[in-house]
């Protein structure tokens, strides 16, 4: 059985990755409005994976007896002054979630939850990741800047990322 205080600590890490799912989605949602479909594409891509992890932390709070309490989203922005800031935005928001799970992990071996800690290492893993793919589109972001026939090019790199289903994905 989970220690309340884990459950409670999991439980809010749902909601933060339902957030940046709808975070992502809302992203995607701007870059649909300015015409570019393929930074849109790649956004939504970004939220898809978002929901996955709100299910991994879900799926094991369930598995260890716990209880999911699901709480309101925060609404998340709709605007953004360039496509730039956008990933400058998302770079921020991933290096913010690796602390999340780099807090949850010093709780679980605070309250020596091996299980926690060991399930815990997926995301770990996987934040290098998230923070890579977002510090990578922005760098390239820069390269071409806001606008001109570069952010077209860009726009047709982005629309090539698929989203990978769960199943195929480490843990
Ligand atoms: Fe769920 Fe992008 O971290």
């Amino acid at each position: 059985m989970i220690k309340e205080n884990i459950e409670e600590a999991l439980n809010k890490q749902v909601n933060w990755e339902f957030y940046s799912a709808y975070l992502y989605l809302s992203m995607s949602a701007y870059f649909e409005s300015v015409g570019l479909p393929g930074f849109a594409s790649w956004m939504r891509v970004q939220a898809q994976e978002e929901q996955v992890h709100a299910m991994k932390f879900y799926d094991y709070i369930v598995a260890r007896g716990g209880r999911v309490n699901l709480i309101a989203i925060e609404e998340p922005p709709s605007s953004w002054p360039s496509p730039e800031d956008v990933f400058e935005e998302t770079y921020k928001h991933e290096q913010k979630v690796t602390g999340l799970i780099n807090a949850l992990v010093t709780l679980a071996i605070k309250e020596e939850d091996y299980a926690t800690r060991n399930m815990l290492q997926w995301f770990i893993d996987e934040q290098v990741e998230e923070e890579e793919s977002a510090y990578k589109a922005l760098e390239k972001l820069k390269l071409v800047g806001n606008e001109g026939s570069g952010l077209y090019m860009l726009d047709k790199e982005f629309a090539l990322r698929v989203f990978n289903p769960p199943l195929s994905k480490k843990g």
